[in-house]
């Protein structure tokens, strides 16, 4: 008897096993994930229907890149608002790094704000958003390449110069 249960137990093992664990079995699928892209071959001659990346290389290629885009009040604020979308979790509403998601990292978010990111070109912090840094992850699916301009003439026209104040009580900004 003490036999047939061992067995009995043993067969049951390995359904068990392989379905662990359960709670993610649906997020195991082929479909593409956020943040995922780069992974993908796309099919000969097709072009993704967000359309590509971009035709840049890599960051280092970026670097060189001169900002196509005006600094006109229009940008800045287009700026503004993808950088509270996009890069305030980690970087702060100031820019200074000291965002709330930024505090889980080992390497701290960079203070967009110091003669360090001001001392980088307007094609690097672009590449940067693109293609992502060392820990920062990538922005270059989720924006287009013009919406990284207006965040580069953000940090450069805003950011850099007047510091802004943290958002006042009652949520407003
Ligand atoms: C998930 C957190 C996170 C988000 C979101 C994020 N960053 Fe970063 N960023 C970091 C970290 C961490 C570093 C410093 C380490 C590194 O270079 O990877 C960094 C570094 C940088 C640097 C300096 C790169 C260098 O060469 O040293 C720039 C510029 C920058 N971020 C801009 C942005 C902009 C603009 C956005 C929004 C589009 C953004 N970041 C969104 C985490 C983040």
């Amino acid at each position: 008897m003490k036999k047939l249960v061992m067995i009995v137990a043993l067969l049951a093992i390995p359904v068990t096993a392989m379905a662990w664990p359960w709670s993610r079995d649906l997020m195991n699928q082929p479909s593409i994930k956020p943040q995922e892209g780069s992974v993908i071959n796309y099919p000969p001659n097709s072009v993704p229907v967000g359309g590509l990346r971009t035709k840049v290389a890599d960051r280092d290629a970026a670097e060189t890149m001169v900002n196509p885009v005006a600094p006109t009040k229009k940008s800045i604020r287009m700026g503004q608002a993808l950088f509270r979308i996009y890069c305030m979790p980690c970087h702060g509403v100031t820019g200074k790094g000291t965002g709330p998601v930024g505090k889980i990292f080992e390497l701290q978010p960079a203070d967009l704000t110091s003669d360090y990111v001001k001392g980088l070109t307007d094609g690097w912090i672009w590449g940067t958003i693109t293609f992502g840094s060392y820990i920062m992850p990538h922005y270059g699916y989720d924006t287009t390449s013009t919406e990284r301009w207006h965040l580069v003439n953000y940090i450069r026209h805003k950011l850099e110069k007047e510091p802004v104040a943290k958002p006042t009580k009652g949520g407003k900004k």
